[in-house]
């Protein structure tokens, strides 16, 4: 059963889709896991034209092909019985793709039929928060591990990512402004896990349910000077470690990631002092990922 773990922080820029694109291949090409990634960002689709550029046109027009997210959504507004097919695209890196569709935009629990029954809407309301928990539900016996990278906002598309997942982590720049987006992510999931509360309180017991634990924040684009983190981002670093935890292992910001990013190829494939050392930080990374995502 494959362990689900979201890339969330309401912070943007701070390295979220880099780190779910590297630690998915990491698991992949070097600890031999079978990995999906779902892109929730239907604003940039990052990891989708990362890992598949041809697709940067259809979701520039707005018009995806094929069987997205966003139709398992609308299944939910227009009433239909739920089917959960979708359409998983293979990647050449090896992970396997559910792209972002930029009408993602348009998810809102204000679009689910009314009623005037308490116990019914409180039924349809985890129908909207597990929506995507049911889509990977059948998918998750073929996959190791699936990761779930998303928009910088906390909405109710967030939500039910943060429900799908059985841990999130939240990559983080380590200067006063960025680390912000840290404290905002646990507490959007502290929030889905006390609605739960509620939610099973009126509606009864959710087979499987477990509440989303936060498994830590990544240091992303850390500076160091002879061989440690600079003076100004050990206090963030510190604050974060002794409030909910951070990994031990970050990655440090230069050009290879850069380079990498340019020629939409993971910094593994990169030469270079800078790509050597980004290189050996997110095994580092990806290893601690397993020890922490279970
Ligand atoms: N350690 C790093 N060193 C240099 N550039 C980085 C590093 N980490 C991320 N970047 C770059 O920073 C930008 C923002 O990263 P991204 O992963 O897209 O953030 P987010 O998904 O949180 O918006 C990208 O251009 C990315 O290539
Ligand atoms: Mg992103």
């Amino acid at each position: 059963m494959a362990t689900v773990v979201g890339f969330i922080s309401e912070k943007g820029g701070v390295g979220k889709t880099t780190a779910c694109y590297h630690v998915a291949i990491g698991l992949q090409w070097y600890h031999d896991k079978r990995v999906l990634v779902v892109d929730t960002d239907y604003q940039r689709g990052g990891i989708t034209c990362r890992f598949l550029p041809a697709l940067l046109e259809d979701f520039r027009s707005g018009q995806m092909s094929g069987t997205t997210l966003f139709d398992k959504f609308q299944q939910l507004y227009s009433n239909s019985p739920f089917s959960p097919d979708i359409d998983i695209l293979g990647t050449e890196e090896g992970p396997n793709l559910l792209p972002a569709d930029p009408r993602l935009s348009q998810v809102t629990v204000e679009k689910m039929p009314a009623s005037n029954n308490i116990r019914e809407n409180n039924r349809r309301l985890l129908r909207h928060l597990s929506l995507l928990r049911d889509v990977l539900e059948p998918l998750a016996s073929e996959y190791d591990y699936i990761l779930i990278d998303s928009h910088p906002e906390i909405s109710d598309l967030l939500r039910s990512v943060v429900y799908a997942c059985d841990y999130c982590v939240s990559p983080v720049k380590l200067d006063l402004q960025s680390t912000i987006g840290v404290p905002s992510a646990q507490q959007a999931i502290n929030e889905v896990n006390d609605d739960m509360e509620m939610i099973v309180r009126a509606v009864g017991p959710v087979p499987g349910y477990i509440q989303t634990r936060f498994a830590g924040a990544i240091g992303m684009m850390a500076r160091e000077w002879g061989g440690i983190l600079i003076s100004s981002m050990r206090p963030q670093y510190r604050r974060l470690a002794a409030s909910g935890g951070i990994f031990q292992n970050y990655v440090t910001e230069g050009d290879g990631l850069r380079q990498a990013a340019a020629r939409r190829s993971p910094i593994y494939n990169i030469d270079g002092p800078n790509a050597e050392r980004q290189k050996s930080q997110f095994r580092a990374i990806t290893e601690e990922f397993l020890v922490r995502c279970p």
